[in-house]
């Protein structure tokens, strides 16, 4: 099947918990897979050309899980950045990431721009990690943000529109996902990119991260490629059938 281009994906890489468990072994062991899957699919998105690929790796929210798994995660991090910085520039990858940095360890945040820094030349894939990420936190900051500028006067009221808002966005100048996919058959967004995806197309599978595959990357595509996307217009074969059966540009009204 011939892929439809798709600009940005984006990933909610969920049931490394319980595909440990599955294995009777504990959770940190399926994050400890979960990354390597991660590893995997984002050369395949980097291969199939795609431009922008954004990752939830970690929500605001996952800060109230065990204080021992917050610790494993951050170690993944820093040791993944650590070790894959100069194989991203060898794909010709740029990194960089959206959400709370502030909540990070020190250490782990040098990391972080090190290797932002590292790959800021690279012009193929866009990778964007959201780690201690949530979306209404980010909404409100970016609220906070432009309240500030229209204070100062860096800004009119009468010039707020949505995509004046969307400029003070961490997320921002990415381009809002196509397509979202969400792993180990939970049906929801779990704060991830809520402004964002106003009209991306949603594609729920139900194997857990771990267990996630190119096959099932590819599934995901095709299944984007058949989505018939309207942004609340008309679709074309509609507008096709209307003008054929009017015999005109304009459309019949009786
Ligand atoms: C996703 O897997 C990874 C993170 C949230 C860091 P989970 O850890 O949520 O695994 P489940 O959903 O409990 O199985
Ligand atoms: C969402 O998964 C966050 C990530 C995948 C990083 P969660 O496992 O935290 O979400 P809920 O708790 O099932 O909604
Ligand atoms: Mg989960």
């Amino acid at each position: 099947m011939n892929l439809k281009p798709l600009e940005h994906l984006a990933i909610i890489m969920d049931g490394n918990g319980r595909w440990a468990s599955l294995k009777r072994k504990p959770r940190v062991y399926g994050h400890v897979k979960g990354t390597k899957v991660a590893k995997q699919i984002i050369t395949d998105c980097s291969r199939l050309g795609i431009k922008h690929l954004t990752l939830y790796a970690f929500s605001t929210e996952n800060w109230f899980r065990p204080q021992a798994e917050v610790s494993f995660l951050m170690n993944i991090l820093r040791r993944y950045l650590k070790r894959e910085t100069s194989n991203l520039i060898k794909e010709n990858i740029k990194f960089s990431i959206i959400g709370d940095m502030n909540r990070l360890p020190k250490d782990v945040v040098e990391t972080v721009k090190e290797s932002m820094l590292a790959t800021s030349h690279c012009t193929g894939l866009h990778l964007v990690f959201a780690i201690s990420y949530g979306s209404q936190q980010e909404i409100t900051q970016a609220a906070k943000n432009l309240g500030k500028a229209l204070l100062d006067g860096n800004l009119k009221l009468d010039e707020v529109t949505p995509e004046v808002f969307n400029r003070f966005l961490s997320s921002y100048p990415t381009p809002a996902p196509d397509l979202i996919i969400r792993t180990s058959g939970e049906k929801r967004l779990s704060n991830f990119l809520l402004w964002q995806a106003a009209y991306s197309e949603f594609y729920f599978t139900d194997k857990l991260w771990p267990d996630f595959t190119k096959d099932d990357l590819m599934q995901a595509l095709d299944s984007f490629s058949l989505r018939k996307r309207r942004f609340g217009g008309v679709s074309e074969n509609l507008e096709n059938s209307l003008e054929l059966n009017s015999g005109s540009n304009e459309v019949a009204t009786h």
